[in-house]
């Protein structure tokens, strides 16, 4: 096959959808040639097609690029990707964070009576926080305990969401980016060093934060790690102010990237709806495609709040992009929707080592990524425009009471990882009607191919399953869709795409 028709039938596939796997052009091609070989074929020529590839499983997914998209070349992808493989906080970052401390406190970072009081402040704060007490950051060790306990974690996780916003084609070669609650600034640092490593892409970034030592440190960390990734992020002086009384006319207009990172779930004072509603208000200074990112600790009562309040800003008219998918039309019930990504732990950083040298040491080592998070659009944008087909034999999960103990069809998006162990796997899955919560399930005794059916779909794909036992278990209160032998799994291709109409309100 000629290079002159693999590029044809790229385009040929490209001009009839927007998005789709490197596989199904395989097919096309009828040769037998591996994915990443047909993958290192049409490289190439991706930038003049306008289209972008990445990893999907064993397979690729290639994408149209919006007009006016951030695109990172090959060589900027790979420096990312191997970040992720072994991720940590950069050097560079972290002698900022050392030196800081050092100014702080006019003491070496690693001083044991710094180390200590660094200690005490961080187990205080992890103890307030689970007693759903109001954290707080008015003392320099509060703010200090948390560059060594919670930054590492939450700055890298942001480059994990940064990445997917660049991946589903949100991200704009300019962008204009506020961050709201930024504390020592975890989010703005996670852009300047994402953008640094891709060699793409600049962005403005503005902040606003209502701890006056958050501030001190975002000053003494932001612009410092910008200057030191050549100022291709431009940082404006953060604004202090409480996200709850500040007015759209303190902020800029034409936001592309308004992040609410570990902030909504402090608002502890405010009910859901009052949460959504200063979201929905905050929302008038996005730029008519602007997305709002929302995380939260994956802990259940966090992931949780999460959704409803995700939920309530749906509610109100914007549009969740991703991760959920309302396959059926319908408006989900998260009120026991617990869901979260995970990734690969971050090596510690030298402060989290020192500060684990002592007894209990494992109190202070803060290194796995788990986090819920969601993408919101005012344009009616979602990641999967996929609907069920009018006719189409599933039932919806909001009816599998009716089928209790019989084998069925359904169709959902997957929305976890594995949740069992290596014998028992299970997986939580959503179709976004609303009721008990759904796990497929991949029984100890089952052996052959199906073992790994789920094994490498990506979190919030799309999923036929044909031939499921459908099986209640009353202990949770939740359903079973337990994978056979003749069980067939099909992920979905689904495009993204204009998703208006398509959610009940
Ligand atoms: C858990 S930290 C998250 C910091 C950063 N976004 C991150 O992900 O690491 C929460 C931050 O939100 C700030 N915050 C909480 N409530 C706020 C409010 N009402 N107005 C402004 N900032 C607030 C806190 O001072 C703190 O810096």
């Amino acid at each position: 096959m000629s290079e002159r028709d693999i590029v044809a039938a790229l385009e040929r596939r490209a001009g009839a959808k927007p998005e789709f796997r490197l596989s199904e052009l395989q097919k096309d091609l009828g040769t037998g040639q591996s994915p990443e070989h047909l993958a290192g074929e049409i490289r190439p020529h991706l930038d003049s097609l306008g289209l972008t590839l990445r990893p999907s499983g064993d397979d690729y997914v290639i994408t149209r690029r919006g007009a006016g998209c951030l695109t990172v070349d090959d060589a900027g992808r790979e420096r990312q990707l191997a970040f992720f493989r072994n991720p940590e906080v950069p050097g560079y970052i972290q002698r900022l964070v050392e030196s800081y401390i050092v100014r702080k406190t006019g003491k070496p970072w690693d001083d044991p009576a710094v180390l200590d009081r660094m200690a005490n402040a961080i187990l205080v704060q992890k103890s307030r926080y689970w007693k759903e007490q109001r954290v707080s950051y008015r003392k320099a060790y509060q703010v200090l305990g948390y560059l060594a306990y919670h930054a590492p974690v939450y700055l890298v996780q942001f480059e994990h969401i940064f990445w997917q916003v660049i991946n589903r084609g949100l991200a704009k070669p300019n962008m204009r980016i506020l961050d709201l609650g930024t504390g020592p600034g975890v989010v703005p640092l996670a852009v300047i060093d994402l953008l640094g490593r891709i060699g793409s892409g600049s962005a403005e970034v503005y902040a606003v934060e209502r701890s006056q030592e958050h501030i001190e440190a975002y000053n003494a960390l932001v612009p410092a790690a910008a200057a030191a990734q050549r100022n291709t992020v431009r940082v404006e002086k953060p604004i202090r102010e409480d996200i709850g009384e500040i007015t759209g006319r303190d902020l800029p207009d034409r936001i592309d990237l308004m992040v609410f990172s570990n902030v909504l779930g402090e608002l502890r004072q405010m009910e859901i709806e009052q949460r959504a509603d200063l979201v929905v208000a905050l929302a008038g200074r996005l730029a008519p495609d602007g997305t709002i990112v929302v995380v939260e600790p994956a802990d259940l009562a966090n992931a949780t709040a999460m959704r409803q309040t995700v939920r309530a800003i749906a509610d109100r008219g914007l549009t969740i992009h991703s991760p959920c998918s309302f396959i059926w039309g319908t408006a989900c019930n998260p009120a026991r929707c617990w869901t979260f990504e995970q990734k690969g732990d971050i090596r510690p950083t030298r402060l989290m080592e020192r500060l684990a040298e002592g007894k209990d040491g494992y109190r202070f080592m803060n290194v796995d990524i788990k986090y819920s998070s969601a993408l919101l659009r005012k344009d009616a944008l979602v990641q999967h425009a996929y609907r069920v087909p009018s006719g189409a034999k599933f039932a919806r999960f909001s009816h599998l009471r009716r089928h209790v103990d019989r084998t069925i069809n359904a169709v959902a998006a997957l929305m976890s990882g594995n949740l069992g162990d290596d014998r028992t796997k299970v997986y939580k899955v959503c179709d976004g009607t609303p009721g008990d919560p759904v796990y497929a399930v991949i029984p100890a005794t089952l052996r052959g191919p199906n073992r790994d059916a789920l094994r490498d779909i990506a979190y919030g794909e799309i999923v036929q399953l044909y031939g499921v036992l459908v099986r209640f278990n009353k202990d949770h209160g939740a359903y079973n869709l337990v994978v056979l032998p003749g069980t067939r799994v099909e992920p979905v291709e689904c495009p993204a795409g204009n998703g208006a109409g398509t959610e009940a309100a």
